[in-house]
């Protein structure tokens, strides 16, 4: 029986439920993180750890254990389950409210799913999105709320992408679920600065980048997009993915770039090397 995390208690996944006046269930206010395993080896364990704490701060929900207390029931957890490549997502909800309306004590849940991995074709031949004006609610928070990206899932898959691509007065933002990079013809790579989820597979490519491309963090506008020699978008499942188109525009030659093919292979060598080091 698969087990995962209740409050501060390992339980039945069929033990764990929340209760029906729980904010999160009736207005979406909440937050989670989410990370994979490699083998049973949690990868960027401490960052996910203290972005969950840091977007659950934002939302002022408490959590009702603490971070050594919560870091140390994961990796029992993960021991317990024993599913290899799999991945752990920690989930903090409003809790039950009075009103309604009002922020209750906060269930904490941590559950252990397996991951489907993504076709080996999307990081061989890369991906279309299609662009969407809309600004996520407190970018920075890893919110539970998805509901622009899986409301458009019908138009996604009717015009052949995989996901949309976020932009707000001109400027790109990021995909519902992944960071957005672009490489200039001057072989720069440029990614939104504000407005965006701070992916930690984000700041772990924007370092191991740095030791041979130059990168800026910084306003990105849809403008660029049209000149641009390549695109690839980084997350947790994603790790670095081609992008080669966006709408109607061909990124590059439509194929992905050797950048994005280097940056692939440097990542697979960085993730190995953190896992030794960390
Ligand atoms: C809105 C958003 N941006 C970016 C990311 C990528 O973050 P990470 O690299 O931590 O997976 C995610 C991950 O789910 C996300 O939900």
């Amino acid at each position: 029986m698969v087990k995962c995390i209740l409050n501060n208690k390992i339980v039945n996944c069929y033990e764990a439920f929340i209760h029906i006046s729980d904010l999160t269930l009736l207005r979406g206010y909440g937050v989670f993180d989410f990370f994979r395993l490699v083998g049973l080896e949690p990868l960027y364990f401490h960052d996910h750890i203290e972005r969950f704490f840091h977007s659950a701060d934002a939302l002022r929900l408490k959590c009702p254990v603490g971070r050594k207390k919560l870091i140390s029931m994961i990796l029992e957890l993960i021991e317990t389950n024993n599913i290899r490549n799999s991945g752990i997502r920690i989930v903090l909800t409003g809790g039950a409210s009075e009103t309604g309306y009002s922020i209750g004590d906060p269930s904490l849940f941590v559950i252990n799913e397996p991951i489907n991995p993504l076709p080996k074709d999307y990081f061989a031949n890369g991906i279309k999105l299609i662009t969407h004006e809309y600004s996520r609610d407190l970018p920075e928070v890893k919110s539970i709320n998805y509901l622009m990206g899986i409301y458009k899932l019908p138009e996604i898959k009717k015009m052949g992408a995989l996901d949309l691509l976020f932009h707000w007065n001109g400027k790109i933002s990021e995909v519902t679920r992944s960071n957005f990079f672009i490489v200039d013809k001057d072989d720069r790579l440029i990614t939104a600065r504000h407005g965006v989820l701070k992916g930690i597979n984000r700041k772990h490519v924007i370092s191991m980048a740095k030791e041979r491309y130059i990168v800026e963090e910084r306003d990105l506008y849809l403008e660029e997009l049209a000149g641009a020699k390549e695109a690839f978008i980084t997350g947790t499942t994603k790790k670095v993915m081609p992008v080669c188109q966006v709408d109607d525009i061909l990124i590059g030659n439509g194929k992905p770039g050797p950048t994005t093919v280097q940056l692939q292979k440097m990542y697979e060598g960085y993730t190995e090397e953190f896992l030794k080091t960390n």
